[in-house]
């Protein structure tokens, strides 16, 4: 019998990777690997599993129209009590994490590989799973981890830069503030082979089936997440819809990632991108502004699944722009790097 990997993200981010035999219901399959979907009848009546297939082939055994109206059948809502796989598939939950299991997200010991300035205020960190961990951790392009800060008991956010399929090996931009726990210790004391551990992985922000065109909207190190999506998409041949990429920095020297979206990204897909820089340098002969002063209707043709990654104003300005130039935020997707 087939199994399907299915993916469920609860309402505080935190993900889990599962595999389902297409005999299984979502909800059994579920409890198998010992996570207690909410339920209630099981019968396909009350609604109380339901949630939001996002992408993904299935069945659904009979139900009550009651606890799901052909409207939101359509809109892809589930009774997961009643849904049966037929390919890989991801769900969204509209409840926490807590609810669904006993322990927490899972942990991984990893050590420092490098670390390399990429630009002025930019390091890029490669880190490799100890060597007794058994699995990698599973995830989408575009989500997070947090990851310990050593000497300290702290932890920071941060999204993967690398596509899935890259194993034990994990990169990630990191942005070097003044002061700041993990960039002091980024710029200060970071050596190759210092324990780190990382948890999670989290985040609703991550590379839906490529369907439509896409537009990438990158602020500094919110280029990272595009990296880990732009690389799936390339591993996995998802070379059919065209990309669009706005890159803005604040400063020239601030600039990171422009050979490997050259080399890796432009050669291998139909990607179009284009850099910004706010306050540029006498040499600089490319756009000046914000990443927003980019941003034109004709980019967003009448369903572009757009992404948009960066500090919180630019994420705000991007919506304010949306919302002025009357788009459907349907298949608008954003994370906002908030500080911890
Ligand atoms: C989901 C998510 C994903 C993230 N992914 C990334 C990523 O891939 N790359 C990346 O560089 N960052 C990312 N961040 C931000 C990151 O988690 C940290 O907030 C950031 O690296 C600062 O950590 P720090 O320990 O150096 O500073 P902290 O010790 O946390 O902060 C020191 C001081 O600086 C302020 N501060 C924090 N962040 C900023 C900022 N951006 N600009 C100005 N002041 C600030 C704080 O309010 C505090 O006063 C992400 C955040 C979230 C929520
Ligand atoms: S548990 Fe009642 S509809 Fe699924």
């Amino acid at each position: 019998m087939p199994k399907h990997k299915i993916t469920m993200i609860f309402e505080d981010g935190r993900s889990e990777m599962i595999e389902a035999d297409e005999n299984d219901t979502i909800y059994m399959a579920a409890l198998r690997n010992k996570i207690r979907l909410m339920t209630d009848c099981l019968e396909g009546a009350c609604a109380t599993c339901k949630g939001q297939a996002v992408n993904g082939i299935y069945t659904m055994d009979d139900y009550s129209d009651e606890a799901l109206s052909d409207e939101e059948a359509a809109d892809g809502e589930v009774l997961t009590c009643k849904m049966r796989a037929q390919s890989d598939c991801v769900i969204e939950f509209p409840y926490m994490s807590k609810v669904a299991f006993r322990v927490g997200a899972k942990t991984w010991g990893c050590c420092v590989k490098f670390i390399e300035k990429v630009s002025s205020n930019v390091v890029k960190l490669v880190i490799s799973l100890d060597e007794n961990e058994k699995s990698p951790p599973v995830f989408m392009p575009g989500q997070y981890v947090n990851i310990s800060v050593p000497g300290s008991d702290e932890t920071r956010s941060y999204s993967f830069a690398n596509a899935p399929s890259s194993n034990g090996t994990l990169s990630f931009y990191i942005k070097l503030l003044d002061k700041g726990v993990m960039s002091d210790y980024l710029r200060e004391r970071a050596t190759e082979g210092d324990p780190i551990y990382i948890t999670g992985p989290y985040g609703r922000f991550y590379l839906r089936e490529p369907e439509r065109p896409i537009l990438m909207i990158a602020g500094g190190t919110g280029l990272a997440p595009m990296f880990s999506m732009l690389s799936q998409m390339v591993d996995l041949g998802m070379v059919q819809q065209s990309v669009h990429l706005l890159y803005g920095v604040n400063k020239t020297s601030e600039i990171f990632g422009l050979d490997e979206i050259k080399d890796k990204f432009s050669n291998n897909l139909k990607l179009v991108y284009e850099t910004t820089c706010l306050v540029p340098d006498e040499e600089w002969s490319g756009a000046t502004g914000y990443v927003t002063d980019l941003l034109r209707p004709e980019l967003i043709k009448e369903s572009t699944d757009v992404y948009v990654c960066g500090p919180p104003p630019m994420i705000d300005a991007v919506d304010i722009w949306l919302t002025e130039n009357q788009f459907d935020k349907k298949f608008v997707y954003a994370e906002k790097f908030l500080p911890s």
